[in-house]
């Protein structure tokens, strides 16, 4: 796998900052005030606190516990309790590649060689959680690969799959333009109950 789909911009507007996971990372995913999106290892490099718990101030994401502040590239840049030094390069969060497209926030733990999936115009519907493997997902559906599946269905559904657990992923829908949003949201409710397997 390479790009992974970790959530919708919609969900994630400037000044904001989430959990997410692909598999065993977990990630802070943030926004900053001008709209470029980041993901990090979720552990604060001083005490280990969770990053997205997190705020983001300015163009930094800063640590709620201490307060610790860490700009884009990911290196700490203020500590409040020691505001006159200037803290070492090594204090850095890791950070992975991420990037915008399509109204999807798509990282890659990997190379980046490989090209974003192609969305053609279809628009960002939600993101449902699914108590399924996206493996298994990808074997309801026939599919090869399982972080993008195109739908044939009324709506042109795309269906970019967030691998999270052994037993969990997240289905970030997408689908035509013109196709009606409570009609594809009601569609994605029943497939969820298709996948995990619960009478309706
Ligand atoms: S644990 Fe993050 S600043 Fe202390």
């Amino acid at each position: 796998m390479n790009w992974i789909a970790v959530g919708l911009a919609k969900d994630v507007p400037p000044g904001v900052v989430i959990p997410s996971r692909i598999e065993d990372t977990e990630m802070a995913i943030w926004c900053t005030p001008s709209g470029r999106y980041h993901a990090w290892s979720d552990r604060c490099p001083h005490r280990g606190m969770r990053l997205s718990h997190g705020f983001v101030r300015g163009e930094t994401l800063a640590c709620i516990y201490h307060g610790w502040q860490y700009n884009q590239t990911g290196s700490c840049d203020y500590i409040p309790a020691h505001p006159k030094l200037t803290p070492p390069d090594t204090i850095c969060v890791p950070t992975y590649t991420c990037v915008e497209e399509g109204g999807v926030i798509w990282v890659s733990l990997n190379s980046v060689d490989d090209p974003l999936p192609v969305l053609g115009a279809r628009v960002p519907v939600r993101s449902v959680p699914v108590s399924l493997s996206a493996k298994d997902v990808a074997a309801h559906f026939g599919a090869a690969g399982f972080t993008t599946i195109a739908v044939v269905s009324d709506y042109d559904t795309l269906l970019a799959v967030q691998p999270c657990t052994d037993t969990m992923c997240v289905l970030h829908v997408l689908a035509a333009p013109d196709a009606d949003r409570k009609e594809v949201s009601r569609w994605v409710e029943d497939l969820r109950t298709t996948l995990e397997g619960v009478p309706a």
